[in-house]
């Protein structure tokens, strides 16, 4: 209880206790409030895959002929997709790069959340959202029973860091996002959250404004979307962390009446 009661303060709710309890009186020891969530799905059946052979064909790693690129990613399995990931140079974010980061978690689960790109500790690590930003998205995580590893899969929009930690421009979201719909694909997730404007950009096409998307029904193709604030924001900016909170038990709801009435 009481790490959740940590989580849901950073949240920016305010957490009412009993006087009994708060004194220390009570010695029963007390359920956990359920926040867990379904059994992950039945894993769903994918197309046919293709591995990317160890001399990559150019037309993966460069940016030439951009449907050619992303009919061959389309078709791309993890491993095929992941060497494709880290050896492409289809924009300039490859040049400053030590490292991309395609993603990490589960690899069939249930959620998708997207953020925007790589920053420096994650350039340096190779794993998505691992500085403080990664650090908030962990907590509201838990916050509603789900951890990185665990029926949660997490990628960016782009898989370079931008330098100096800007947005990155459409050009270079257009030419990392075959590699994220194909992490879609394979993922094929029951609900996708959006964290921040690159990642609704991405995924959606759209440029609207992230308030007036919040809360919104939205999808890509049959998958519910949610649509959130960057956890870096939020950093920045905390009274939009209980709007935050808001955006994730909405996913909640959404995931749980989607369970329900899909297919056993
Ligand atoms: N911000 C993001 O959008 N992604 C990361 O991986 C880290 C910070």
């Amino acid at each position: 209880m009481r790490e959740q009661a940590i989580i849901l303060r950073e949240m920016g709710y305010t957490l009412w206790q009993l006087r009994q309890e708060a004194a220390g009186r009570d010695e029963t020891p007390k359920a956990e409030p359920s926040v867990s969530i379904e059994e992950p799905a039945a894993p769903q059946a994918s197309a046919p895959v293709v591995s990317v052979p160890v001399d990559a064909p150019r037309d993966i790693l460069s940016g030439a002929d951009d449907d050619r690129r992303a009919a061959t990613i389309a078709a791309l399995d993890w491993a095929g997709l992941t060497q494709a990931i880290q050896e492409c140079r289809a924009c300039g974010l490859c040049a400053r790069r030590r490292q991309a980061v395609p993603g990490v978690g589960d690899r069939t689960a249930d959620w998708l959340f997207v953020g925007e790109g790589p920053g420096a500790e994650e350039d340096a690590k190779g794993e998505p959202f691992v500085g403080q930003a990664g650090k908030l998205l962990d907590n509201m995580l838990a916050a509603i029973g789900l951890r990185r590893d665990q029926n949660v899969y997490i990628a960016n929009a782009v898989k370079c860091r931008p330098e100096g930690n800007r947005t990155p421009t459409a050009e270079e979201m257009a030419a990392c996002r075959p590699f994220l719909l194909r992490q879609i694909a394979l993922v094929a997730p029951r609900l996708i959250v959006l964290l921040g404007k690159s990642a609704v950009h991405s995924v959606l096409n759209d440029d609207r404004s992230l308030s007036a998307l919040r809360g919104k029904p939205l999808s890509f193709g049959a998958i519910p979307v949610v649509v959130s604030y960057h956890p870096a924001y939020l950093l920045r900016s905390l009274p939009e962390k209980a709007k935050a909170w808001e955006d994730l038990c909405r996913a909640r709801q959404i995931y749980r009446e989607n369970a329900k009435s899909a297919p056993a």
